[in-house]
């Protein structure tokens, strides 16, 4: 037997995994400490009464006989699909069913895409990264580049005529920067990557939080888009779904490659090794896209906002330069006193009992950078933000 060396090129833990056992041994150590947390992207506010209505629903349907459900489609039930579908078509989107593809979450999927390609591609990934997608391509062996993203380019990196890969990665907003791509920015991407015969994996979960025109909600908003993206977006954040578990991947038609078509290719993956998300999760997610749902997740979202407006506030008080915040849950902010990342992070959690993310971990342009997540409590986020005021007082 012998085991997938790759996996002792990571480093020893997930990210999260690593600062989630550094606090709980914080904790164990300073049992009164009243830690507030802005590390993780964990949301805080319940699911909207639209879905907590849903799943009470699908609860009472599975209880009889006439209405239980087993096994489901494995691309997910159409009267989410067709929800899904509805919600592209409002931006001008317009999908074909069987290219919707309901999953568990933006995690697994674009893990689980890479099974459709040669382990001899390049992957460019951006540098700071939202760590799944260096890992996941270091575990299968794939030759990974990093796309610079620092206070230069807004963190926002561009093509470049050095840049050789097969698949690039693509965020906006970003994490972990908050960073967003505009409409002429994805424009040269969708025309970069078809020049190339490359492919875009576009993570899109946090779109919800774009309110600006000039700033697309899906790479598909761009023309071209279609023939070299695939993209991936939850419920997660955009309703409060990271306990409850979807989210979908939407693979175009157009993706031919070798006469292979990745929509069948992706199809035939899940079919084979994914039995699909439960009916009640699927009825819930459903109920986003109802007209009452939408009303009350965009409610939710703007609670959030409005803590990031808050931690923005505070740092332009103590004069701390940062990114994001505006159409992102994330706001990526320079270490005062030119601390690193980690140290920063032992620095708060000390001084001021408040978990964020060091930059660091997000890659070598993360050094100096740290990120906080707007998903608490707006109670503790304004505590946070007195509390970091005293603290570098
Ligand atoms: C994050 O904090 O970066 C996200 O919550 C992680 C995730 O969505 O998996």
């Amino acid at each position: 037997m012998k085991v997938n060396a790759n996996y002792a090129k990571l480093a020893n833990s997930y990210l999260f995994a690593d600062i989630s056992r550094r606090v709980a041994d914080f904790q164990k150590a300073n049992p009164a400490a009243d830690i507030i947390r802005m590390g993780i992207g964990d949301v805080t506010l319940p699911l909207c009464p639209s879905v907590i209505g849903a799943l009470r629903q699908a609860v009472d349907e599975m209880s009889v006989k006439e209405t239980f459900r087993g096994y489901g489609p494995e691309q997910g039930y159409s009267f989410l699909r067709e929800a899904i579908q509805g919600y592209y078509q409002e931006r001008g989107v317009a999908l074909e069913l069987d290219e919707i593809f309901v999953g568990d979450g933006g995690k697994s999927d674009i893990s689980n895409i890479l099974d459709l390609f040669a382990l001899d591609n390049t992957v460019a990934v951006p540098d700071p990264v939202y760590p799944v997608y260096a890992d996941t391509n270091v575990m299968a062996g794939r030759k990974i580049i990093y796309m610079n993203a620092d206070e230069t380019n807004g963190f926002l990196p561009m093509p470049g005529p050095d840049m050789k890969a097969d698949i690039f990665y693509l965020c906006s907003p970003n994490n972990p920067t908050g960073a967003a791509y505009d409409r002429e920015q994805l424009k040269v991407w969708v025309d970069f990557a078809a020049s190339q015969k490359a492919l875009i994996l576009y993570d899109a979960a946090y779109e919800i939080f774009i309110d600006r025109p000039e700033i697309p909600r899906s790479i598909f908003e761009i023309p071209g888009a279609r023939d070299t993206a695939i993209e991936f977006c939850s419920f997660s954040k955009t309703a409060g779904f990271t306990g409850v578990r979807c989210g979908y991947t939407i693979v175009p038609k157009n993706l031919v490659y070798d006469e292979l078509s990745l929509n069948k290719m992706w199809s035939r993956r899940q079919t084979t090794k994914f039995n699909g998300v439960s009916y009640i999760s699927q009825k819930a997610a459903a109920a986003v896209f109802t007209p009452a749902g939408m009303l009350q997740i965009k409610e939710t979202i703007a609670y959030y906002k409005e803590n990031a407006l808050v931690i923005a506030r505070a740092l332009d008080e103590l004069g701390i330069v940062f990114f994001g915040g505006y159409c992102s849950p994330y706001i990526w902010l320079k270490c005062p006193r030119g601390m690193e990342s980690w140290d920063f992070f032992d620095f708060l959690l000390r001084g001021a009992h408040i978990v964020g993310t060091p930059g660091g971990g997000f890659g070598v342009n993360g050094k100096y950078f740290f990120r906080l997540s707007a998903f608490n409590t707006r109670e503790n986020t304004a505590a946070a933000m007195e509390r970091l005021k005293k603290l570098l007082a």
